[in-house]
């Protein structure tokens, strides 16, 4: 969700800003934009839609546009104002001398506005981002100094917010501040980087330093100058980058998401490495600091997640409270934070994000955290902001994730909470979990059966891509599978999708089947399985098509099933991390099948960084 790129040095800065804006393109946006300094003079190129129509605007005045060695590049995701070329970042003042690229909501933006027009600022758009340009503008005029400027006007504004800023009168500087929202800043020799996130800079240079809230930094080609809203100055924190730029590379697959999807028997054995060595040995969770008293006075756990991290996090309350007995609420973030909460010092809050960005996630973490409770932090993201308020820390280490739709990340969030669980249950004396931890370890090559057999899964998604509605079912512990294979279709295929718990299809959803609604049931051996192949004959009698997602090689299947994917057996606790992965090759091949934009779906943004 929008995304901010900066340099300043010796090089032709357009041409780091477009490669830049290019690699944060997974995240989604709807217009782009460019500001830099061409002989002495601040120059904005801006475009509605894809990334491209800038491009085409730079290559028509490239010969011009590339003079120029500092810049600072957008990609917007609207949230005030359409989006169009007007509203697209970056924003400048009156005199054209300022410009300023934003990441996240000025929430004061209405007040700031009046007064600013009062003074004679002249708005040209919808957006709160201008209303920085001119309060720096203004700040600007009254002290001769760009870092001062943008200090003053920080204390002004609330809200969240990453900002770049540059300004005609000083062609080597750029000035980038941060509230609750990411920025990191690349080191080069004789030229700097500033990035909303990672693979805008991992292709230039690995040594980076993260800003924290309210920090300033100044950019020139050959310094860097950290201070806080005080104006004191900061000991600069210098970190080494883990992404490797081949990380974002389609390694020859059609799109990041197959790619992303192929990974995951890789992502499971990254996940299980160090952490479960064998069966007869424990699981070694050195980042999580529960000990055993912890866990004894604990009286619930809380987790909070959205989208596919909530199925995640719904999987991981099963596990939970059958292994170690502890109740486990599961809630959609975004709801958490509106209402009173039970939470003390003696629960156990669980945050899990991919990004670790998640606006709605980090206030419930930040909430809970106010009440006294621990809170451990499942992420792909240990940079993160989510991290950073971790008192316990996962790192699901699934690698960058490009496309939009979460594959792999969801497939080690689930690995991390089967070995979470297994964790807990083992401090409290628990020892009865080695089938499944032999079982996790030979997972990766079940997956890769599954990847290897697709033609069934190709097969349906042709026969039902023409389908207006989908619905899945599945009871106890693959219901979330079901929520997340209803998730995937929907976000990149635009069929409207859902997931239901199989025995709840009669007290309602039964009514809108008929000869043209598949039903797709997950059938795994198990407690439920005799269960949801009733169900599926209720749907059948209903005349619905009928698909199957099964291990189970009964023969009768046939009579019922239009479509039948089978996937090896596994036991039906372990059985979501194998499940989901046909679901996410069904939505893949459809989609695909439909020419949808796969790796970036309509509105939709890889980290969600607004309530
Ligand atoms: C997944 O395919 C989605 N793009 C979305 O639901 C996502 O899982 C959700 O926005 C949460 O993101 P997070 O894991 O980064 O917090």
């Amino acid at each position: 969700m929008c995304g901010i790129v900066g340099y300043v040095g010796n090089k032709k800065a357009v041409d780091i800003l477009l490669e830049g804006l290019t690699s944060l393109e997974y995240r989604g946006y709807d217009s782009s934009g460019i500001a830099v300094n061409i002989d002495g003079k601040v120059e904005l190129f801006k475009a509605a839609g894809k990334l491209q129509n800038l491009k085409n605007i730079v290559e028509k005045n490239y010969t011009e546009i590339s003079k120029s060695t500092i810049g600072i590049g957008h990609i917007r995701w609207a949230t005030h104002g359409a989006p169009t070329i007007e509203n697209a970042h970056p924003h400048s003042c009156n005199c054209g001398k300022v410009a300023v690229v934003h990441n996240g909501i000025i929430e004061n933006f209405k007040e700031l506005k009046e007064k600013l027009e009062k003074r004679g600022c002249t708005f040209r758009s919808q957006t709160d981002t201008e209303t920085i340009a001119h309060l720096v503008a203004t700040k600007f005029g009254e002290t001769h100094d760009l870092t001062e400027a943008v200090r003053l006007a920080t204390r002004e504004i609330e809200g969240a917010y990453a900002l770049c800023v540059i300004h005609q009168d000083l062609p080597h500087t750029i000035v980038a501040t941060r509230r609750n929202a990411p920025l990191v800043v690349g080191l080069g020799d004789g030229e700097n980087y500033v990035a909303s996130d990672v693979p805008a800079l991992i292709q230039y240079t690995k040594k980076a330093m993260y800003l924290e809230d309210n920090q300033i930094v100044t950019l020139t080609p050959d310094s860097i100058q950290l201070i806080d809203i005080d104006n004191k100055p900061l000991e600069q924190k210098i970190e080494t980058l883990p992404w490797e730029p081949v990380a974002l590379s389609k390694m020859g697959y059609k799109h990041f998401m197959l790619k992303e999807i192929h990974e995951q028997p890789d992502v499971v054995r990254n996940v299980l490495s160090g952490k479960l060595r064998a069966i007869d040995e424990n699981v070694i969770l050195k980042e999580v600091t529960l000990d055993r008293e912890t866990l004894k006075n604990l009286n619930r756990i809380q987790i909070v997640a959205c989208g596919t991290s909530l199925h995640a996090a719904m999987v991981g309350k099963y596990i939970i409270e059958d292994f170690c007995g502890i109740s486990v609420d599961v809630e959609p973030s975004s709801e958490y934070i509106y209402r009173k909460t039970i939470t003390d010092k003696n629960t156990l809050v669980i945050g899990v994000s991919q990004s670790g960005e998640t606006a709605d996630t980090i206030t419930a973490v930040r909430q809970a955290k106010s009440k006294g409770s621990h809170i451990l932090i499942v992420t792909n993201r240990p940079d993160s902001t989510m991290a950073r308020e971790a008192d316990s820390l996962i790192p699901v280490n699934a690698g960058i994730e490009v496309s939009v739709a979460a594959t792999k990340s969801y497939m080690a969030q689930l690995i991390s909470f089967y070995l979470l669980a297994i964790y807990m249950a083992e401090v409290k004396g628990i020892n009865n979990l080695k089938d499944l931890k032999h079982e996790l370890i030979i997972l990766p090559q079940k997956i890769e059966k599954v990847l290897a057999h697709k033609e069934e899964i190709q097969k349906c998604a042709r026969k039902f891509s023409g389908s207006k509605d989908f619905i899945f079912i599945a009871r106890g512990i693959n219901f979330p599978t079901a929520l997340e294979g209803a998730l995937k279709l929907k976000e990149i295929s635009y069929i409207n999708a859902t997931g239901y718990t199989a025995g709840e299809l009669k007290h309602g959803p039964i009514a809108m089947l008929d000869e043209s609604m598949p039903v797709l049931s997950i059938l795994m051996k198990g407690k439920v399985y005799d269960k949801i192949l009733s169900n599926s004959e209720e749907a059948k009698a209903r005349n619905a098509r009928m698909i199957a997602l099964t291990d189970s090689d009964d023969e009768k299947l046939n009579e019922l099933f239009e479509s039948i994917i089978r996937i090896p057996e596994i036991s039906e606790i372990l059985s979501p991390a194998l499940a989901v992965v046909p679901l996410q090759l069904l939505a893949y091949y459809i989609a695909e099948f439909l020419g949808k934009d796969v790796d970036q779906p309509r509105n939709l943004a890889k980290s969600v960084t607004v309530e």
